[in-house]
């Protein structure tokens, strides 16, 4: 006589999570696993692409006043009201004009995409104003733009620009890839002078080394080369080394 067996009953899928549900330690390694999948698959093809910006014709590093104005961006806190990244979005491009590229930040270090706009996007603010407007605007900006709560920043004016070192900056960022040569880390503190100046003598060899640098007094004092000559370089250079009328009008989101 054969004796009846019940067979044990199978664990239902839900029974064996109850294992992860009572054991916290395994809950928090499981969680990380299954999440870093997700990393993982995006992450690791980084590493095997040659490059992750497209290549764009036009965008050179920043002459060596621009990157000192670029300096004091960071250090008044400009991003902190400012962003530099014009989103592919109608509005945004409605407003501000084509969307950034990636290879349009590629020379910044740190980038100034930023995540907050007090102020509108800076991106391709350069040459929407005067040289003469912005000094106004950064002496004091309700004098331009009644209303505005930009604060003012009038010392700038008045301020010799400090950039003994600027040669010294450049060979960092070449360290981290932006292509400053030999040659024009040499020539950094003569092309900074060179380029707040009037004086052609040397305008030709610096537009050599940095195609489509403006060269003028930015500031309208030939005085000294103040710190809002380096400032407003840098502005009136924000967003125009790409012409985008060399590509096809689709990329255009409109
Ligand atoms: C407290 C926030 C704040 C800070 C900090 C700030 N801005 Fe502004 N900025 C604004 C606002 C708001 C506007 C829009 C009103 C106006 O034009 O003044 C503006 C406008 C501008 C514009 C004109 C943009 C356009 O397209 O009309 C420029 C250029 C500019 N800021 C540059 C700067 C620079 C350079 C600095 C740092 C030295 C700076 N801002 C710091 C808030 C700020």
């Amino acid at each position: 006589m054969a004796t009846a067996t019940t067979p044990a009953p199978r664990k239902s899928l839900w029974q064996k999570h109850a294992f992860f549900e009572r054991n916290s330690i395994w809950l928090i390694i499981g969680i990380l696993l299954v999440i870093s999948v997700g990393g993982l698959v995006e992450i690791v093809p980084l590493f095997y692409l040659k490059s992750t910006i497209e290549k764009v014709s036009g965008v050179r590093p920043w002459t060596p006043l621009e990157l000192a104005g670029r300096n004091i961006y960071v250090r008044e806190g400009c991003y902190n009201c400012h962003s530099q990244m014009i989103r592919p979005l109608r509005d945004e491009v409605e407003r501000y004009g084509h969307y950034s590229l990636a290879a349009e930040s590629m020379y910044d270090r740190p980038f100034q995409w930023g995540s907050k706009r007090t102020g509108p996007d800076l991106a391709r603010v350069g040459g929407k104003y005067s040289d003469e407007w912005q000094r106004q605007h950064l002496a004091d900006p309700r004098s331009v733009v009644p209303g505005s709560i930009m604060p003012g920043y009038p010392f700038l004016a008045e301020s010799r620009l400090e950039a003994a070192d600027i040669g010294q900056d450049m060979k960092v960022n070449a360290l981290y890839g932006v292509p400053y040569t030999e040659e024009m880390i040499a020539a950094a503190a003569a092309d900074l002078r060179t380029q707040a100046t009037t004086d052609a003598a040397d305008a030709e060899a610096l537009q050599q080394r940095y195609p489509g640098a403006q060269i003028r007094d930015f500031d309208g004092n030939l005085a000294f080369v103040s710190e809002a000559d380096a400032l407003i370089a840098y502005l009136q250079a924000l967003g125009t080394m790409v012409d985008f009328k060399l590509y096809d009008d689709k990329a255009n989101i409109r």
